[in-house]
């Protein structure tokens, strides 16, 4: 137990364990955080940092948006907590309703979560429970993809495929296959939004098919951009060739749209933007621009229509699952005030304005030392490192320090940075996030 006088001290680390961070290092070299407003933190020791991250890929809106924080503070006062078990708030619905014109085609019912990782396990829980609604119980296998991100909860440490996020964590769900990932720095290093090569790589679908027979198959979930590994858009074609392949087995497919959905694409959704309609959707982060933790799983009225069906008697529950701050009205007040200002300020409309800009300002990074791949789409961005030989995930770990020195938050994963400002960035925050990159690039050696 931590002594009373250490416990209360105000810049006591000790605590609280931070996720996804190296502790020890941290609390020996904090980067603390005190306000936010707009492009910019505020950090502790009052210095100015430009978030080329959105936060963690969440604040769309940019930071404390007046009409977002208005519409939280009006509804903490209003109603405070309701349960979405057996009864709801009005709100709830509104969102849904408004939630169902935003994604395209039939995708017009909404499940509410609280985290990117809760709306992942929702639509896996989604796809199994439907596919036994219609007798396809067999269909029991989930298929993800190498390298894919869909959160923490076991559902999606099982279907994702990122060695440090799985192999801590003992035998994950069993039934789960996994595609090849899209990334070949030999075929599509320094492409410019989709690459040219790779599309026949969704063609493992049908190998995959071939070993477990399709009446086994439940579900592929992919994201349509990965993200969290370091921006890998999907090669052209290639997202086309997965929705035919599914199509033709029986096979739903679930898009993880927990960063791409909410206008990171210049479009509400990947789904719009790459004009390829999935069978369910899992989004979070942009839906409130991160001010409210709020997830939403879109899932498609066929899906739906099928589970009323299924379900028994008109007082019998449909589906066996929801949390207890599912559609919680803090965060339906949010995102409903978030989607007013995605429109009303033309948001998503600009991102894709501002796309090319994004692109060149990037690409001109190419000749910076250790600089081996630069990938970008839409308002998303990735600068991967050479690994310093033995020591992995060093020179981003090192390059991310000095940037937050030098006033720039930038994301890391391995030795790749990765880059999402909020869609309201101005060409200047991004000429400035380029020219202190480059800086850090030169220093960090
Ligand atoms: C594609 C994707 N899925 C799921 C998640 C998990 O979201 P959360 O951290 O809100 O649980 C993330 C988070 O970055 C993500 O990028």
């Amino acid at each position: 137990m931590l002594t009373r006088e250490l416990a209360s001290a105000p810049n006591n680390l000790e605590a609280f364990w931070m996720p996804f961070t190296p502790n020890r290092h941290f609390k020996a070299h904090p980067r603390l955080i005190a306000s936010a407003k707009g492009m910019h933190y505020t950090a502790t020791d009052g210095r100015s940092i430009l978030d080329a991250t959105a936060g963690l890929w969440c604040v769309n809106a940019g930071h404390a948006h007046p009409r977002i924080v208005a519409a939280i503070q009006h509804q903490a006062a209003e109603l405070d907590f309701a349960p979405a078990f057996q009864f709801a708030h009005p709100k709830a619905f509104e969102l849904a309703a408004r939630l169902a014109t935003l994604f395209p085609g039939d995708l017009d019912h909404a499940f509410f979560t609280n985290s990117g990782s809760e709306s992942v396990d929702t639509a896996l829980k989604i796809a199994l429970a439907y596919q036994r609604a219609i007798g396809q119980g067999t269909r029991t296998r989930l298929i993800g993809r190498e390298r894919g991100y869909h959160g923490v909860g076991f559902g999606g440490i099982s279907v994702g495929g990122m060695v440090k996020n799985r192999m801590w964590f003992g035998s994950l769900l069993t039934g789960v296959d996994h595609l090849p990932h899209t990334l070949d720095l030999e075929h599509n290093a320094f492409s410019r939004g989709q690459p040219a090569w790779g599309a026949h790589l969704a063609d493992e679908l049908e190998r995959i098919v071939a070993l477990h027979d399709a009446s086994n198959i439940a579900a592929v979930i992919v994201e349509p951009v990965a993200g969290s590994i370091g921006v890998y858009p999907p090669p052209k074609g290639y997202l086309e060739r997965l929705r035919a392949i599914t199509r033709k087995h029986g096979i739903l497919l679930i898009f993880d749209e927990v960063i791409t959905a909410y206008g990171r694409l210049g479009a509400a959704s990947a789904a719009e933007y790459f004009d390829v309609q999935p069978d369910i959707v899992a989004t979070a982060k942009g839906l409130t621009s991160g001010t409210v933790p709020m997830g939403a799983v879109m899932v498609s009225k066929t899906i739906y229509d099928a589970m009323m069906d299924a379900g028994g008697s008109e007082k019998t529950i449909e589906l066996f699952h929801g949390y207890t701050y599912s559609a919680h009205p803090l965060a339906c007040a949010a995102a409903l005030a978030t989607l007013e200002v995605y429109k009303e300020d033309g948001l998503f409309e600009r991102a894709a304005a501002l796309a090319p800009y994004w692109e060149e300002a990037l690409h001109g990074l190419a000749g910076e030392p250790n600089v081996i791949d630069i990938r970008n789409i839409g308002l998303m961005g990735a600068v991967e490192l050479a690994p310093r030989p033995g020591r992995p995930g060093e020179r981003a770990y090192d390059a991310m320090v000095l940037a937050f020195e030098k006033g720039l938050m930038l994301r890391i994963t391995g030795d790749t940075i990765a880059l999402s400002p909020p869609l309201i960035v101005e060409r200047e925050h991004i000429d400035q996030i380029v020219e202190l990159l480059a800086g850090v690039l030169r220093e960090v050696g």
